[in-house]
């Protein structure tokens, strides 16, 4: 395709008209210039790819197609390559359908439990999300279809989704809402990114230059299209200025028009529209296709749902029970081991290619009993029935595996949850069960945590999440040992949902939503805390165990220009195979009042199979990313100079070992000491401590280091306290004479030279 002639041949209305939808799903084409119209579809996991005339029949009719785990579930398995396995079916899927651009994934942070849409979303860590958006992305883009990554950014609630202002500071955007976005462009370059409908920091993401041009391009050197979430823009002309290619749907005409209008006014610079068709050539040109298509295997891709599923799904609690023994009579009770809950609702609801229920599943196993328990229909209240029959099967059972979780009443893109708690029904019935019968196993459907006021009551509790076309296949193995359950948990699960750090915050003020609480989400919070919760983030069993040693860094000291590498000996100290995620994380070992850290943050995971008895060596490499913050002065990142703790752990809260390493900053923060500089900041600078050592000489208002004191006696404490001190509030008490320019005058000489 030779685009600059394309663009030197189209006219002015033309060149507008490609910059929004044709239809629902189409860009437009222009037939006699050769460009062709391509079909995107949502994603995120399976393809809702309605019929052709058929895009107003709303969500329900769609061609059918693999449901693989939505993300929520997926990132459990902490597993780049099956992630990229994925993709790779996903994108096999598009091209037999010709769609040329999967909507997703969701990269957007969990920032609380209450988000609707939290089952599309991979983590509360950014790290994590990333790996896997990126994995997924590439794997997708591997078939020659293209993606779009989700929703462009700081979009972390569907109340008021589409006019909520999500206000932040620049360093909680630049470390916990954009990294993960900023990976997978990196690692991945996504075809097309969609910008979300909320505003960040008072404008609309849609026509937000700072993020759609400074930072996806500029800084982050992506190369695809912004497309605009459906019925996300505002200002037409404003958006394509500020970064916005494409506008989806199509918009009646009627922006084509704006955009029109304003280039004829002189308000737009045409080359501005010019480069926007230059980016959408550019892309039909990458993943336009040619038209053929193939015919995918469709029991294999149900095999991959069915792996995926059974190595994400996160065993929370085993006190032996599992696995089940095949003799064992077992009763299973719930309406969700017969019709599960397997996706969330909302625009990403596939029309699966087949379903398998735990209950079709445990088919083979002939002393699986079943009783509904409740009723799918309405969970609130307790069926007294349905109850009264699951306790009395529950008292005669060995074992009674209960399928509970959260209904699409309670859990849906386009509104946010209402509290944390099961369906009433459901919280009601385990607790009935528990009351006969000690040996209950608890399996979750859900999309996002719960609380479970019953789990001291249970035996074992699997959290299956929304498991996709063959999540019942998958825990039926789980539950009967034929899969070792090797997910760890994405997210943490606090006790109660006012333990969250948005908590108070979390629905903002009608439309503006200030995330208070900054860096501290997830684990980031509860862990500098030292808060209690119910599982924490990176908790996961198995029928096997590990043991860890060997802990060696390459390095004492580094620079932050230096890579450190890490190498960790993992065991299976049990007596079954199976697969441990092994957990890198970075924690500053200094307490500084220059920059508020969290305890720790995960800067690396890899995933080993390991046969009984089995030792591997796991290697990780790091870099300036895994120790720096972003520093508000520079914008950009910035190391501070101090010792920091490398914990290897099976989960954030269970760290088995840890080792330190001083890293030196090559940037320093210079800035310019005047009186009202603290001497404690003072002698940070070039020059400071002989600076301050002058002054130990020459006043004697200023205190010298103690011999021999301890913290805790009087010469400690006014050694220390004077380094809170500035120059200003020391001169008022000097007898020598020396004014504030004096002393002005002295800093600049010694200090700002
Ligand atoms: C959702 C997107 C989706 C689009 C098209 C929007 O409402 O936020 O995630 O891709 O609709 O269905």
């Amino acid at each position: 395709m030779n685009i600059e002639k394309i663009i030197s041949e189209l006219t002015l209305e033309e060149k507008a008209s490609l910059c929004s939808g044709r239809s629902v799903w189409n860009t437009v084409e222009v037939d006699r210039l050769g460009i062709k119209s391509i079909m995107m579809t949502d994603g995120p996991h399976g393809l809702r790819r309605q019929p052709e005339g058929d895009e107003q029949t709303g969500m329900f009719v769609s061609v059918p197609s693999t449901c693989f785990p939505p993300a929520s579930l997926s990132a459990c398995s902490f597993d780049r390559e099956l992630l990229h396995e994925m993709g790779e079916a996903l994108g096999e899927e598009c091209v037999a359908e010709n769609v040329r651009i999967l909507l997703g994934p969701g990269a957007n942070i969990k920032r609380s439990p209450l988000c609707g849409r939290n089952f599309e979303y991979f983590s509360e860590d950014p790290y994590l999300a990333g790996e896997m958006a990126a994995a997924h992305i590439q794997g997708v883009q591997s078939k020659g279809v293209g993606t779009s990554l989700k929703h462009f950014a700081a979009n972390s609630q569907e109340t008021r989704r589409f006019c909520s202002d999500s206000r932040m500071d620049e360093r909680t955007l630049n470390e916990i809402y954009l990294p993960a976005f900023k990976k997978a462009v990196t690692d991945a370059q996504p075809a097309t990114i969609m910008c979300s409908y909320n505003l960040l920091n008072g404008e609309y993401v849609s026509q937000n230059h700072y993020l759609l041009t400074e930072t996806l391009r500029d800084k982050w050197g992506f190369e695809g299209v912004v497309v605009s979430d459906w019925g996300a823009v505002f200002e037409r002309v404003k958006s394509l200025a500020a970064g916005l290619e494409l506008e989806m749907p199509g918009s009646c005409d009627d922006n084509d028009k704006k955009i029109v209008d304003a280039v004829r006014a002189g308000l737009l610079s045409e080359d501005v529209l010019d480069l926007a068709v230059r980016r959408l050539l550019t892309l039909l040109e990458r993943i336009g296709g040619d038209g053929t298509t193939v015919v995918f295997d469709k029991e294999k891709h149900n095999e991959l749902a069915k792996k995926i599923a059974a190595e994400s799904m996160v065993l929370l609690k085993n006190n032996g029970i599992l696995p089940l023994k095949q003799d064992a009579d077992i009763v299973f009770i719930g309406d969700f081991a017969q019709s599960p809950r397997y996706q969330g609702a909302g625009s990403s609801q596939v029309n699966p290619i087949k379903m398998t229920s735990a209950l079709e599943a445990a088919g083979n196993y002939n002393n699986v009993r079943f009783c509904k328990g409740y009723d799918t229909g309405n969970c609130e209240q307790a069926e007294t029935l349905l109850e009264a029959e699951a306790v009395a099967a529950a008292r005669d059972a060995d074992v009674c595996v209960l399928f509970v979780g959260l209904t699409p009443e309670y859990e849906s893109e386009g509104f946010d949850r209402e509290h944390m708690r099961l369906p009433g029904g459901h919280n009601s019935l385990i607790e009935a069960v528990a009351a006969v019968n000690p040996n209950v196993v608890v399996v979750l459907h859900n999309g996002s945590p719960v609380e479970m006021p019953w789990a001291d009551k249970t035996a074992a509790i699997l959290e299956a999440y929304l498991g996709g076309q063959a999540g019942g296949d998958a825990v039926v193995d789980i539950l009967f040992g034929k899969q070792n359950p090797c997910g760890k948990l994405a997210e943490s699960f606090p006790k109660k949902l006012s333990d969250n750090p948005s908590f108070l915050y979390y629905f903002g003020e009608r439309d503006v939503t200030e995330y208070r609480e900054g860096i501290f989400v997830g684990y980031r919070y509860y862990d500098t805390k030292d808060m209690d919760v119910l599982f924490p983030f990176g908790h996961g069993l198995s029928y096997t165990t590990f043991g860890y040693s060997n802990l060696v860094l390459s390095a004492s000291s580094i620079k932050d220009t230096d890579t450190l590498t890490v190498t960790v000996d993992v065991t299976n100290t049990g007596s079954v195979p199976g697969k441990e995620i092994v957990q890198l994380y970075v924690g500053a070992a200094y307490k500084d009042s220059w920059v508020i850290r969290a305890e720790k943050e995960l800067k690396g995971f890899q995933k080993v199979l390991l046969q009984p008895g089995e030792t591997k060596t796991v290697t990780f490499a790091l870099d300036k990313s895994a120790f720096a913050y972003y520093n508000t002065g520079l914008h950009d990142w910035h190391v501070m100079t101090g010792p920091y703790r490398i914990q290897i752990g099976r989960s954030s809260r269970d760290i088995a070992l840890t080792a330190q390493v001083d890293v030196v900053s090559t940037v320093p923060i210079r800035f310019k000491a005047d009186v009202n500089t603290t001497f404690g900041d003072i002698l940070r600078l070039e020059g400071g401590k002989e600076f301050i050592e002058e002054l130990w000489e020459r006043f004697p208002q200023f205190v010298q280091p103690p011999e021999d004191s301890e913290p805790g006696t009087i010469e400690y404490m006014s050694y220390k306290s004077q380094f809170e001190m500035v120059p200003r509030s020391v001169l008022a008490f000097d007898t020598s004479g020396m004014t504030l320019d004096q002393f002005q005058q002295m800093l600049d000489e010694k200090i700002n030279k």
